[in-house]
């Protein structure tokens, strides 16, 4: 059967980096408050015509000059799979505007909408075009600008949010699969726990039209931190255990970086040593989908993570959604 090889990661996050201090200019907050609540110290931000579409495009071309080098072209791409919950457009996607900018003409391109846990929802797609021998090279970009959707007033949801793209090539292969495993969860039921609503009335022929809804990310934080803590690491147990995997042997573990206390609760109930736990969040806040791949790309640059390894991640977001997954980095990543 084919498996799946992930050939390179990669990731582009916004130039702006907006502190702690810089946000009590505009709020009543202070660095205490969000660093002992969420271990985020700054977060980059976009400014005038960057999107979540132009910071996509970027993530895709640099690990499209990474997968040049194994031999895998622009031509070859024939699968794009955004997973952009906030797009800047309802339509065209996100993968199609990527598509365009890039160049890949023969890719097939649709987007996904699993919020944070898009990246996973992603690369469980993919692997199973590629299983069911579909499509061969794919492109992932996980984008999101969630800083065009925070209330600046809100000092709740928006000292938490960064904006970032992390993009993955992966490959069919008839060596082993690099995807050991992967579980998905959703629990619509949980919808509130995080909003993003957009949608005002149609015909004013019908309707009053003088109610506007604010396109302003929503967040019961409290319930979430329950929803993740609650929910997350039973999966996590259980994928080991499907997957045949001792948690001695995970090199490294990269969770969904959204609250440095949450990173540490899951790593606690993992039984995962510290010194195998990713953590960029002070410098990068929640950048959503784009989180778990900004997270591994960096920490192989700065070599933290050594290759070849054994990674565990694990997202959430609304929905909600989670995601786990298993997976192997070769060398050449
Ligand atoms: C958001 C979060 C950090 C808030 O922490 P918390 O301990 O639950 O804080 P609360 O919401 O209870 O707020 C406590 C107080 O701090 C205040 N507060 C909220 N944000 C603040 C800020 N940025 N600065 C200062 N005070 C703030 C609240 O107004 C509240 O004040 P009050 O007691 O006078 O009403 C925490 O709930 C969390 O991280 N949840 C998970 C959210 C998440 O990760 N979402 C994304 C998932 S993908």
């Amino acid at each position: 059967m084919t498996n799946a090889k992930i050939i390179t990661i990669d990731f582009e996050v916004a130039k702006n980096i907006i502190t702690n201090d810089d946000l009590t200019k505009i709020l009543d907050t202070s660095d205490e408050w969000i660093t002992t609540r969420t271990g985020i110290k700054e977060r980059r931000v976009i400014d005038g015509d960057e999107n979540s579409t132009t910071l996509g495009i970027k993530a895709a071309q640099k690990a499209l000059k990474r997968a040049e080098k194994r031999g895998i072209k622009v031509e070859d791409i024939d699968l794009i799979i955004a997973a952009a919950s906030a797009p800047e457009d309802v339509y065209p996607s996100v993968a199609c505007l990527i598509q365009s900018a890039i160049g890949a003409k023969n890719a097939a391109c649709f987007d996904i909408k699993a919020a944070c846990s898009g990246f996973i929802y992603a690369m469980e797609t993919t692997r199973a075009f590629i299983k069911s021998n579909l499509y061969k090279n794919a492109l992932i970009v996980a984008t999101d600008a969630t800083t065009k959707f925070t209330d600046w007033t809100d000092r709740s949801v928006c000292v938490l949010f960064g904006d970032g793209a992390g993009s993955m090539i992966m490959c069919a292969t008839d060596d082993a699969d690099d995807i050991i495993g992967i579980n998905l969860i959703s629990d619509g039921d949980c919808g509130d726990y995080i909003t993003l609503k957009t949608q005002g009335k149609n015909c004013p022929l019908l309707n009053d039209m003088t109610e506007k809804v604010k396109p302003f990310i929503e967040m019961k934080g409290k319930d979430v931190y329950k929803f993740v803590m609650h929910t997350i690491p039973p999966k996590l147990e259980e994928l080991l255990e499907t997957t045949k995997t001792n948690v001695e042997d995970i090199d490294y573990f990269v969770p969904h970086q959204s609250n440095q206390r949450m990173i540490d609760a899951l790593a606690d109930r993992l039984t995962i040593d510290n010194s195998k736990v990713i953590s960029n969040i002070e410098f990068y806040g929640n950048m959503s989908a784009a989180s778990i791949p900004v997270a591994i790309r960096e920490s192989i640059d700065n070599g933290k993570i050594k290759l070849p390894a054994k990674l565990m991640l694990s997202a959430f977001g609304a929905g909600m959604t989670g995601a786990n997954a298993i997976i192997t980095l070769d060398k050449e990543v």
